[in-house]
């Protein structure tokens, strides 16, 4: 069970304070998003570069960007420890996804709420996590999607036949209200923004959030 706070919400004029205050959870979660893909434009490879020179957390890249095929393999050779693409917009999953692991990263595949998990279910052998939306993406602080979960379940489904150690992350809305029905469905890698850095101690926020967990193993 591990938590990923996502720096989406957190102050962007203040990146490493930020990464530091919530240095005891799992992953620093960076969204990458390009104008395109989605309608909102974050950050890039520059600034991801300088965040993994400082960052006392290891790097998850989610690339919310149109053509990853071109564009995700730098942040693996960048040092992210996790390179998540959007199938939606991946000419060649299976593919990039060797690139990604060939340059020394996890795989992640991410799917859109709209996006079913069964014409991809095949894939699993090429990735180390599926992150299953659970808003639209594009934007913090959105209302968390519930039917996400039947996603969530299935994925869990097919790791379960598949084996090995492939992690359920899930993204959107997850918050101390439900971050439990995410484990429960089968999630184990949990990304929270304003969850976590509208929160008056960020820390604590990633504490009380995998104690939730805690008792959920999947
Ligand atoms: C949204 C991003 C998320 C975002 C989640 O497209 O992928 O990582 O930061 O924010 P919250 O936790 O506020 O819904
Ligand atoms: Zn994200």
């Amino acid at each position: 069970m591990q938590i990923s706070p996502s720096i989406l919400s957190a102050d962007f004029a203040n990146l490493q304070a930020e990464l530091e205050a919530v240095a005891d959870a799992d992953w620093a979660h960076v969204d990458v998003m390009d104008n395109h893909f989605v309608p909102n434009l974050t950050l890039g490879l520059p600034v991801v570069e300088s965040l993994l020179r400082v960052s006392p957390l290891p790097i998850d890249c989610h690339l919310m960007i149109t053509d990853p095929d071109r564009w995700a393999p730098a942040y693996a050779e960048a040092g992210a420890g996790s390179v998540t693409f959007h199938v939606e917009a991946a000419a060649d999953p299976c593919g990039l996804a060797r690139r990604l692991r060939a340059a020394g990263s996890r795989a992640g595949m991410a799917l859109k709420p709209g996006t079913p998990w069964a014409p991809y279910a095949d894939l699993l052998p090429e990735l180390d996590m599926v992150l299953v939306m659970t808003v639209e993406p594009g934007f913090g602080g959105q209302s968390f999607m519930a039917d996400q979960l039947a996603k969530v379940a299935a994925v869990r489904e097919s790791v379960r036949r598949h084996g090995g150690e492939i992690w359920i992350q899930v993204d959107g809305g997850v918050s101390a209200q439900t971050i439990e029905a995410c484990a429960e469905a089968g999630a184990d890698v949990f990304v929270a923004g304003s969850a976590v850095f509208a929160a008056e101690d960020a820390a604590a926020e990633v504490r009380r959030l995998r104690e939730l967990v805690r008792a959920h193993p999947h």
